[in-house]
């Protein structure tokens, strides 16, 4: 069977953290607020690096880790709705920092759905026999896109990177894969770029940030996800007992106790770092297999699921094996 091989997973964030406290002296909310609705305490944010900087310097990471020259990096995409520039794409600047001169890059903006999205293009390329490796990252820098007086979205995200390398072989990889879309329910999430984006009647989507219906987003994500899950576990003769975490979007603690529960599932099969993080859009996935990465815990043969959702509307799983 041909098989994009997951080589290695790696992940970088800003130094710089604040915490929810730290928060609550620049806009009206509090520690208790934040973590008792979100699951968050702290965020990674830049100090002035943009998307393709962080990006790039996960990319040097999962390279080292897979032990691969840049110059023979065949494909490179970035999942990321922050990118540096609307052109060039953040991949393209990836492939110059980190000298992968013969890849083809290109950016895919899928939201919080968007490494998923990525992986599963990247490794029909793999499959097709056009490209015999890929580097897929998800990058923001989040924080760029918020408004920091609307306390009901900037104590939400942070920013970071994380990817994967893929190589054509012969075992693992993505073993299945459910992926949706709902563009009826787009105004539930926006980050304008222009000013003729007449999508949002919502007021704050009068400026030029991140602004969302976070009731409609949380009531989404709880009822999309667990499906999504079970239509993928539906195409494999897998059990749940065989799969040894699923990792979703790292968005918000309740929205994973929900899934959990839709599931019948314990939550410690949960994967959970926005404690740490916040919602780093795009890069929640990848920075959480970059972590189990460098604990040595995703050997050869394990299997996890990823799970994104988000603006778009977007949704998609990906059952992967190691
Ligand atoms: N601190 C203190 N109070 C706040 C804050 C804050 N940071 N933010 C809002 N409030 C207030 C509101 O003004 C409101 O006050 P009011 O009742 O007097 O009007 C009250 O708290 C309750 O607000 P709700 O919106 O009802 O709070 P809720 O329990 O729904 O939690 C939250 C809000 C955390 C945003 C939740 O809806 C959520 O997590 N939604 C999902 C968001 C998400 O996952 N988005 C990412 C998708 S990812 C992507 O694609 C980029």
């Amino acid at each position: 069977m041909v098989a994009s091989k997951i080589c290695a997973a790696g992940y970088y964030v800003p130094e710089h953290t604040v915490s929810n406290d730290q928060l609550s002296e620049y806009v009206e909310t509090s520690d208790e607020w934040i973590y008792s609705r979100t699951g968050i305490r702290y965020r990674h944010m830049s100090g002035g690096e943009n998307t393709s900087q962080l990006a790039a310097k996960a990319a040097k990471r999962i390279l080292e880790a897979a032990g691969a020259d840049p110059l023979s990096v065949e494909l490179i995409i970035v999942a990321t709705i922050s990118g540096d520039y609307a052109t060039p794409s953040t991949a393209c600047l990836v492939q110059a920092e980190i000298g992968a001169k013969n890849a083809v890059a290109f950016d895919l903006g899928a939201a919080c759905s968007g490494f998923v999205f990525a992986l599963s293009v990247a490794d029909k390329y793999i499959r097709s026999g056009l490209f015999q490796n890929a580097l897929v990252i998800g990058a923001e820098v989040m924080t760029k896109t918020l408004d920091f007086q609307d306390r009901s979205t900037c104590v939400l995200f942070g920013d970071g990177a994380g990817g994967v390398f893929l190589r054509r072989g012969n075992t693992g990889g993505v073993l299945a894969e459910d992926l949706g879309s709902d563009g009826m329910s787009a105004q539930s999430l926006l980050v304008r770029h222009s000013p003729v984006n007449n999508l949002c009647t919502q007021q704050s989507c009068k400026q030029p940030f991140l602004c969302m219906d976070g009731k409609a987003i949380f009531q989404f994500a709880v009822r999309e996800t667990p499906k999504s899950i079970s239509r993928l576990m539906d195409k494999t003769t897998l059990t749940y007992d065989e799969i040894r975490w699923i990792i979703p979007h790292q968005a918000n603690s309740r929205i994973i106790d929900g899934i959990a529960r839709k599931l019948h599932l314990p939550a410690d099969k949960f994967y959970c770092n926005m404690y740490d993080y916040g919602n780093t859009s795009s890069a929640s996935i990848p920075i959480a297999l970059g972590q189990l990465w460098e604990q040595g815990a995703l050997t050869e043969g394990v299997r996890v699921i990823i799970a994104g959702f988000g603006a778009g509307l977007t949704w998609g799983s990906l059952l992967l094996e190691f």
